[in-house]
């Protein structure tokens, strides 16, 4: 299952996600088991500082380059210093790659944000990055990169689950073309989300768990859910 970003680039309509996983074997092996499972799409970022065990999955795991997507994203930091080509280049040889498929800003850095998503847009026009997107940005950042930017972001990283549905930001990115893509889309785990009776009753009602209702729920909404676990069992789990 795929959806189409704002410049034709099909991206897999889920991803796993890495957040806080270790930058070691561990972390390549579960990579490894996620792309065996059918998983196509990646979501990893500098500061989780894993990309290197990423890399290490994605290198010789026999999947054609153009069958994957890759994401990572440019820390606080790097815009702060102006680092951000530098960044770039970093990630991507941690990751074993020639190219990146989506390069996120991942925090609206005030005061840099912008300027770093200049750089984004010469990558992107050297053909280094095959689309760029910004991550927690809400409405009013929109507004001022719209002072500056020629390209439209083709992705909106924000938290979303149930608990926090972001119905307004979800709505503002739909009329801009700009794809939603839901970070912790369980993540209210810590708050019993996969607890709660609705979701338990319809998962008892499809035969899913009440993860995988929620999983269901982003892509009927045309989010695309980056579900982290370090557990093969749920790795399979959200995947299905
Ligand atoms: P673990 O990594 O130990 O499997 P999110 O991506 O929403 O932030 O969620 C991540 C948290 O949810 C992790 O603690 C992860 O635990 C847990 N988790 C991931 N998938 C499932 C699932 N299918 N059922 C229950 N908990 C899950």
């Amino acid at each position: 299952m795929e959806t189409t970003l704002n410049n034709g680039v099909k991206m897999p309509a889920i991803a796993y996600g890495v957040f806080k996983m270790p930058n070691d074997a561990s972390t390549t092996q579960r990579v490894k088991e996620a792309l065996e499972l059918g998983y196509r799409h990646i979501d990893t970022a500098a500061v989780y500082g894993n990309e290197e065990a990423v890399g290490a999955a994605l290198q010789g795991c026999g999947i054609p380059r153009e069958e994957l997507f890759i994401t990572t994203k440019c820390w606080n930091d790097d815009m702060r210093s102006d680092n951000v080509e530098n960044a770039f280049h970093e990630s991507l040889a941690k990751l074993k790659l020639d190219y990146l498929d989506l390069y996120l800003i991942h925090w609206p850095v005030k005061g840099k944000f912008t300027e770093a998503y200049q750089v984004f847009e010469k990558l992107y026009h050297s053909k280094k990055i095959r689309a760029i997107g910004v991550s927690n940005f809400h409405m009013g950042h929109f507004q001022e990169l719209d002072k500056v930017k020629t390209i439209v972001p083709a992705v909106n990283q924000i938290e979303l689950h149930p608990y926090l549905s972001q119905k307004d930001l979800v709505e503002y990115c739909g009329k801009h073309d700009i794809i939603v893509e839901a970070w912790s889309p369980l993540g209210a785990a810590k708050n019993d989300l996969l607890k709660d009776p609705i979701l338990q009753s319809i998962g008892e009602k499809h035969g899913k768990t009440p993860a995988q209702i929620v999983l269901r729920w982003n892509i009927e909404c045309g989010v695309v859910p980056l579900p982290k676990s370090s557990t093969p069992s749920r790795i399979k789990e959200n995947f299905e």
